[in-house]
């Protein structure tokens, strides 16, 4: 089958590459899912190089990697000890990110990792929601514990997790204050809901937004530290941006009085489909950056740095 992948242990956008590979083994508890879409995380070649790859022992993996952990696609095979599904549906899932991805024709899969897709929500549209829409709603209500009526200050609020963010607060009847550079990502942030739009390249948050009960961090270095000393009591500052060695520290917190967490988003089959039934029914919009072909995987990559994204990047298959 054709897949891309991460071809060398130097990591970087360079090591993508796309050609034929051994399809996924039948196996008992796994499905295999036949992919349409798949969403693009232009981080992931770092990840060989800073151990997010790694095996759940610990150990390195090894390499050629299928990148792409988000995806859209319709059951092609089910194994005999698995439930819930059978062949020919459509589905849409996140794979646990030291496993091979979904950026092939082909995918193995864990029934606890994908959920249906109806008609109304195209492959394209799906493929950036297990971990872009996922992420937003694990920081929001899992670690946030965000409610209607609480001001949140999301950063980042045009980039891929953003742009879900700032909907998912304004469903539940949340004030969102959103971070943005430039003209086109302020207004796009403005289109999406958000009650105060702040443009990071004119003028400093703190200036602007007045107390917040939560803040989602989505782009870290400065805009995280400033965070740390915006905060009042009370609050709740989640970042998903770094590694695990660059997670909030717990004392500052306590001396802050406030909670502060870094994590990393997991599939969550229920989170999901309520996720997918918000896009059903038009109260989350997706914001599909560009969408290139499999066979386009590295070009994808380099070009990532050279333009402005908004919203999520997707291969189809
Ligand atoms: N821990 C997890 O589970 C998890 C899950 C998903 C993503 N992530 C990480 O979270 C980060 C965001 O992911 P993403 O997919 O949303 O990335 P993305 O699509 O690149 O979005 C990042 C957004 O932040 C904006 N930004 C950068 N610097 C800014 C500043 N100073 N002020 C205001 N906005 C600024 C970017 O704007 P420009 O376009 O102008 O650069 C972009 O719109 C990445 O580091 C990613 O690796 C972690």
């Amino acid at each position: 089958m054709k897949a891309a992948w991460i071809a060398d242990a130097a990591g970087g956008d360079l090591s993508i590459r796309v050609g034929e590979t051994d399809a996924p083994a039948h196996a008992e508890d796994r499905l295999l899912v036949n992919i349409d879409a798949v969403g693009l995380t232009f981080g992931e070649p770092a990840w060989v190089t800073n151990g997010t790859l790694a095996l759940p022992d610990g150990s390195k993996r090894p390499l050629p990697v299928i990148i792409g952990h988000e995806f859209a696609g319709r059951v092609a095979h089910v194994g005999a000890a698995t439930s819930g599904f059978a062949v020919g549906d459509r589905v849409v899932g996140l794979i646990d990110f030291w496993r091979n991805g979904a950026a092939a024709e082909q995918a193995s899969v864990l029934s606890g990792e994908i959920t249906g897709l109806p008609d109304a929500v195209s492959a394209v549209e799906a493929a950036t929601l297990p971990i872009g829409a996922l992420t937003a709603w694990q920081a929001l209500f899992d670690f946030a514990a965000l409610k209607a009526g609480e001001t949140v200050l999301i950063h980042g609020g045009a980039g891929a997790v953003g742009t879900f963010a700032i909907q998912i607060a304004k469903g539940i009847g949340a004030r969102v204050i959103a971070t943005a550079r430039g003209g086109e990502a302020t207004g796009l942030c403005r289109e999406l809901g958000a009650d105060v739009v702040i443009d990071t390249t004119a003028e400093r948050f703190e200036d602007v937004a007045g107390p917040v009960d939560v803040v989602f961090d989505t782009v870290g270095h400065d805009l995280l530290e400033r965070s740390w000393q915006f905060v009042r009591p009370g609050a709740r500052l989640v970042t998903i941006s770094g590694e695990a060695e660059d997670a909030p520290s717990p004392e500052r917190a306590k001396q802050l009085g406030i909670e502060a967490f870094w994590f990393i988003v997991k599939p969550d089959p229920a989170q999901l489909a309520e996720i997918v039934r918000w896009v059903a029914d038009g109260r989350i919009t997706v914001q599909v950056d560009r969408a290139y072909r499999l066979d386009e995987a590295r070009q994808a990559f380099l070009e990532a740095d050279s333009r402005a994204k908004r919203g999520k990047t997707v291969l189809t298959v």
